[in-house]
């Protein structure tokens, strides 16, 4: 199955994308994740992301299109995938349309007066990719793996007010895109995590 997961900044992308993919059996790709480990690297592509990402802006479309490009062509994507965070403007959208068929969008609809808490508090382990709240966790380390969390470098108030600010300029128009396509399932992201993921299985099998 060829999946995107379209929502706000802290909407719950990458947690349920982390549930989903394990259920459907296909790959998570995330080009945040794919920015922040050139980053981490340094990169060519990550040295040009990082000027954009810190900033809170979008990487252009012509660098984020040519890496979801290459990994689309890897052999883990034949039967299916995952897109989170990707596409983000209609012309990402209308890209990728010329790259391969997508079976469903799901958009994690959520009232955009809890993401600041969300993103401010988020928690990350940089070792099994595990994403965490601050209110929920005993210390600063990964209940999962034991690892050290760390906190992302673009959530601090002033980028999330910016990612947030551009989220709802460039990225809000794709709904209606796919709602135009007959493809996009909504679910109710001011749920529990699970409740969520409940929502998505249902919408994905109706
Ligand atoms: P990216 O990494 O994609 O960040 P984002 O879209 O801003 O989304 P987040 O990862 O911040 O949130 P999320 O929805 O995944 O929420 P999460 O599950 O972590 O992109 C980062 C940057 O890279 C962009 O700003 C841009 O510069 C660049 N970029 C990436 N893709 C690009 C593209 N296509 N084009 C151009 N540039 C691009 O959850 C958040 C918090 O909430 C966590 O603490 C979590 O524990 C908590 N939480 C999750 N679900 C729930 C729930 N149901 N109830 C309570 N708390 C919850
Ligand atoms: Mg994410």
């Amino acid at each position: 199955m060829r999946v995107i997961l379209l929502g706000a900044p802290g909407a719950g992308k990458g947690t349920q994308a982390i549930l989903l993919s394990k259920e459907l059996k296909v790959p998570h790709i995330s080009t945040g994740d794919i920015f922040r480990s050139n980053i981490r690297e340094g990169t060519p592509v990550g040295l040009r992301a990082k000027e954009y990402i810190d900033k809170g802006m979008l990487v252009p479309d012509e660098l984020t299109l040519q890496i979801v490009a290459e990994r689309l062509e890897a052999s883990d994507c034949r039967d299916g995938f995952l897109l989170d965070g990707f596409p983000r403007t209609l012309p990402q959208a209308e890209a990728l349309s010329g790259i391969v068929d997508i079976d469903a969008v799901i958009n994690i609809d959520i009232d955009q007066s809890v993401l600041k808490d969300r993103l401010c508090g988020r928690r990350c382990c940089p070792k099994c990719g595990g994403t965490y709240h601050v209110n929920t966790l005993k210390d600063s380390l990964c209940p999962a793996c034991g690892a050290e969390l760390i906190i992302r470098k673009d959530d601090n108030v002033q980028t999330v007010t910016e990612r947030l600010r551009v989220y709802n300029e460039q990225t809000v128009p794709l709904i209606q895109y796919y709602e135009q396509s007959g493809k996009l399932l909504v679910v109710d992201g001011n749920q529990s995590v699970e409740d969520v993921f409940a929502g998505c299985m249902v919408k994905l099998k109706g």
